[in-house]
């Protein structure tokens, strides 16, 4: 069992069309056509939906995509259009919502890793590759890749595990052109994130991206969409910390896990049982995870940004 604890109903804004829920965003389509995304305080883990949310998680992801589409803006076009809030929309909608371009979704998830950690490391210590991609012995959990990898997996639905799929696969499914050019702009914004996050302490061990088109006179165009380089879509590690050999300590939902996974939480993953609420502690040392995240990427203080 997976999937929403409690499936929260769409906020009815006059003008808005509601077009989808997931995990942590509500799509709306306005008057203009175009794409209004609000991201929630919503926290998945373990392909549930929890049914506690974490303060102002929503904002900091939205404020942190902002940040990083800026400092990538030379490489690839990004899909956001403005951070106006759309007439009528609930106080509470501020800093978390921008209005996008509609863009035609590539259904794959574009993963880049520099490093060797979760699911990949399984697989590495099965048969010595990632995807399929062969890697050098001797690496182990937090190792750096000799050069960063493009890993994509298919999107699943809420509640289903995205799975990793070979890059013939994805060239079968999008196009031999669409699956090079998918890869190089996955690995070119990765280095450059990468090297930014690193200049800041921060370790970017991996992270998805998410593409779609946008057809202009000249033809369709790549545009990244929905979040990028942000705790719920990447690994942040804090590098002096970093020691390849162990489960490195990350600025995400670690807390989140480790509490669910405890005896304290009474939760069995294995059951068909919902996960429980949160304790407010764990609440709190989790929002200040995402609060660290922003401040230290951005090096922005996340008060000023908000007042
Ligand atoms: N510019 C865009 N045009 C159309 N769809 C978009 C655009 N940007 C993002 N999306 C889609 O909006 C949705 C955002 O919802 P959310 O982040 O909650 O994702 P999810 O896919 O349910 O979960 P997860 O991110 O955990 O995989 C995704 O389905 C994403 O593909
Ligand atoms: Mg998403």
């Amino acid at each position: 069992m997976s999937g929403f604890v409690e499936k929260p109903e769409p906020v009815q804004v006059p003008g808005l069309t509601h077009l989808h829920t997931g995990k942590v965003r509500d799509l709306y389509r306005n008057e203009a056509g175009e794409l209004v995304m609000v991201a929630s305080d919503r926290i998945s883990a373990f392909d549930w939906v929890l049914p506690t949310e974490i303060p102002d998680k929503g904002r900091v992801l939205t404020q942190l995509s902002l940040w990083w589409f800026d400092q990538l803006s030379d490489l690839v076009p990004h899909h956001v259009i403005s951070t106006e809030l759309p007439a009528g929309a609930p106080a509470d909608w501020a800093g978390r919502t921008l209005i996008c371009k509609p863009l035609d979704m590539v259904a794959v998830e574009c993963v880049a890793r520099g490093y060797l950690t979760g699911s990949g490391l399984l697989e590495y210590n099965d048969s010595r590759t990632v995807c399929g991609l062969a890697l050098p012995e001797g690496l182990s959990d937090g190792s750096e890749l000799p050069a960063p990898i493009f890993t994509p997996a298919t999107k699943a639905a809420v509640g289903d595990h995205d799975e990793n799929v070979s890059y013939e696969e994805v060239a079968r499914q999008v196009g031999a052109e669409t699956a090079a050019l998918l890869r190089r702009t996955t690995l070119d914004v990765y280095a450059r994130a990468r090297d930014i996050a690193r200049e800041r302490g921060i370790v970017l061990a991996d992270t998805k991206f998410e593409f779609g088109f946008e057809s202009t006179p000249e033809g369709a165009r790549l545009v990244l969409a929905d979040e990028v380089l942000t705790p719920d879509s990447s690994r942040f590690w804090p590098a002096d910390q970093w020691q390849p050999g162990r489960t490195q300590p990350s600025y995400d939902k670690q807390i989140v896990r480790n509490w669910l996974l405890s005896p304290e939480s009474g939760w069995d993953r294995a059951s068909e049982q919902p996960p429980p609420v949160l304790p407010q502690e764990v609440v709190e040392r989790t929002r200040a995870k995402y609060l660290e995240a922003y401040e230290l990427l951005t090096g922005k203080s996340w008060s000023q940004e908000t007042r």
